[in-house]
């Protein structure tokens, strides 16, 4: 899971995706990363932390690293939240298959008229919540999928 600063939109899909592979007890390893380096070693934004608990997915756990490389080698999804996310994520792929690992992450809710995870950083409390419904659905979405191609 791939957003910009790691501290809002990511951890918490990374959490949420954790969670979910948890309770179905699936073999999937879940990351996140930020494409920029500013908040490397912090905790998620306390609003984030806030609005997972009162939903039941711990985020406080997580701490913010780059985007590196090493990224394409280690897993086989790289989900981004934004066109921007994509671009820079996409600009460090070293060959074809690298880049093919890359996709928006609301791709997986095609009937939702939505692209882009917004960025919840200058909003409020219920700009928080809709990130994490957005999420929740999303990371749902694309584990029911992942079950389709596995089974
Ligand atoms: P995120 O939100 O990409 O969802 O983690 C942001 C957090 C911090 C900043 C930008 C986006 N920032 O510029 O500090």
């Amino acid at each position: 899971m791939v957003c910009l600063g790691n501290i809002c939109r990511s951890p918490m899909a990374d959490g949420l995706l954790r969670q979910k592979v948890a309770n179905l007890n699936l073999d999937v390893a879940v990351d996140s990363a930020g494409t920029a380096n500013y908040h490397v070693g912090a905790a998620p934004d306390k609003r984030m932390i806030k609005t997972g608990s009162l939903n039941g997915t711990p985020i406080d756990f997580l701490r913010a690293r780059q985007f590196t490389r090493q990224d394409f080698h280690d897993f086989d999804y790289i989900l981004v939240m934004d066109h921007a996310n994509y671009r820079n994520v996409c600009a460090l792929a070293p060959n074809e298959n690298a880049k093919s690992k890359v996709q928006l992450l609301l791709n997986y809710l095609p009937e939702e008229n939505i692209e882009e995870v917004p960025d919840p950083y200058y909003g409020t409390a219920a700009d928080f919540q809709y990130v994490y419904d957005l999420l929740d659905r999303a990371t749902a979405a694309f584990i029911s999928q992942l079950q389709k191609q596995t089974n």
